[in-house]
């Protein structure tokens, strides 16, 4: 099939890079000249494993284009994603500004039928606006061109996102059920055709309950961990291992394992600007979520806990004193650092007086990007870049891990131990076990674990 993807972010880039996979001919359209000329150079704007290879793939077949030609990308595609950004306006709602302008491009450029897709996620009631502004510019047009607006939204983790396009677990599509909405669904089963071979995963709805589904489902996930946060801040005062507790609670069914894991708070591109977003939209409607402004607010505080424990044990003033931070990124296998916990703590730490050493296995060039924005070049000249985990830890008084990348979980602790100055970690996503750590002779601060390391 022709599809467009408008966009080349990390949702538009690999929804695109993924079809071609499929066979499809795609055309991906994004504003930026530079991000295309990137990617018409065999480059890739962001870190996410296997989508350079699916992308220089295509490219060579022939079935993946990358362009800012809007009447071109309009012409060429039957099926219209809209993957643009949605940032957060100053109150917290999804700024529409970017769906809705590449809804008018399409409107002014149309001339047959076009199914329009919104991939970004978008509040419900999205899918209305798409369509009044396509009918806007048909009509300013004197055109007539049929089309219909479909909800598709994205659930790919960064790090895993051509993993999870490649086997979804589900694929939501809201259709409305005029001619050219069975029209579009029809089109839209066909493109996703070779996922459903051995057992179906499309789930069918109206527009509105699919855009509502994406929020429900990072909400959900947000929830889980603001309530094992807090759960775990609650378990390093009466004594209670967290770990224990998730595995105790993780083995019912009906709760599951996934997304229990106690840490340094959530971060990334989805979960905050979501959360913020659906409590946005219940306030619309003159409805309060209590439980996402708590959600919210329990996370706020979480991003604070590493570094107060650092303040607890090393002193409210830390002049004079050295760190070693291992982890940038918001997660593992991905740059992004967008809301990311270790901004926070570098805050945290550099504002009672501290320097620090910082590594990331792939975000050290994103980090220099953001801390550059966060911090005033006073502050930034107190940031060394290493050049390898064991390298940061040179002269620190502790380590302090943010992020819990592979590499980080089976370190040399001998070597930990004697470039340290003293044997102190501090493990903000409980990747050691504390008796291991204490027979190594360290002094280990997990999250939700001191029953464990009290001495
Ligand atoms: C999320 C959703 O998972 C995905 O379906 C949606 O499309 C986009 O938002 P992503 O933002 O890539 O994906 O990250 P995810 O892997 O979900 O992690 C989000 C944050 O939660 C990370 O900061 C992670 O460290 C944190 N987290 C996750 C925990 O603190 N504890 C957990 O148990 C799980």
């Amino acid at each position: 099939m022709k599809i467009t993807i408008i966009g080349t972010g990390y949702v538009g880039l690999v929804t695109g890079a993924c079809l071609a996979e499929l066979g499809n001919d795609v055309f991906c359209l994004d504003v930026d000249q530079r991000k295309i000329d990137l990617l018409n150079n065999g480059g890739i704007p962001i870190h996410e494993p296997g989508l350079e290879e699916v992308v220089a793939r295509n490219r060579a077949a022939g079935r993946l284009q990358f362009s800012t030609d809007v009447a071109a990308s309009v012409a060429h595609g039957d099926v219209q994603f809209i993957a643009v950004g949605t940032p957060p306006d100053e109150d917290g709602s999804a700024d529409l500004q970017y769906v809705l302008a590449a809804a008018r491009n399409i409107g002014r450029h149309m001339t047959g039928f076009k199914v329009v897709v919104d991939k970004s996620t978008v509040p419900v009631g999205t899918g209305d606006r798409v369509k009044a502004a396509l009918q806007e510019e048909l009509a300013a047009r004197g055109a007539h061109a049929s089309f219909s607006v479909v909800s598709n939204p994205e659930f790919l983790k960064e790090g895993a996102a051509v993993e999870d396009f490649m086997r979804p677990d589900r694929i939501v599509i809201g259709h409305d059920s005029t001619a050219e909405g069975q029209k579009a669904a029809a089109m839209m089963k066909k493109l996703y055709a070779p996922f459903n071979r051995n057992h179906e995963r499309t789930f069918w709805m109206d527009v509105r309950s699919a855009e509502f589904t994406k929020y429900a489902a990072n909400s959900m996930l947000a929830t889980r961990i603001s309530f094992m946060n807090e759960l775990a801040n609650l378990a390093d005062r009466v004594g209670v291992d967290i770990e224990a507790v998730r595995h105790g609670i993780g083995s019912d069914p009906r709760i599951g394992h996934s997304f229990l894991y106690a840490g340094a708070g959530y971060g990334g591109s989805c979960f905050p600007k979501d959360v913020q977003a659906l409590e946005r939209t219940a306030r619309q409607y003159d409805q309060d979520l209590l439980i996402l402004r708590a959600v919210e607010a329990v996370n706020d505080k979480q991003k604070l806990v590493l570094g107060q424990k650092v303040i607890r044990r090393f002193g409210e003033d830390l002049g004079g004193q050295h760190f070693a931070v291992w982890g940038l990124a918001f997660k593992p296998n991905t740059d992004d650092m967008r809301e990311a916990p270790s901004r926070v703590l570098l805050r945290q730490l550099i504002d009672a007086g501290a320097t620090v050493a910082v590594y990331d296995p792939v975000a050290m060039a994103e980090a220099r990007r953001v801390l550059a924005l966060d911090l005033t070049p006073d502050q930034l000249a107190r940031v060394r870049f290493a050049a390898s985990p064991m390298d940061a830890l040179a002269g620190a008084e502790a380590l302090v891990i943010v992020t819990e990348w592979k590499a980080f979980r089976s370190p040399d602790f001998e070597r930990i131990r004697a470039a340290l100055k003293q044997a102190v970690i501090f493990d903000g996503r409980n990747l050691f076990e504390p008796e291991v750590m204490a027979e190594a002779a360290f002094e280990y601060h997990g999250i939700g674990r001191s029953i464990l390391t009290r001495t």
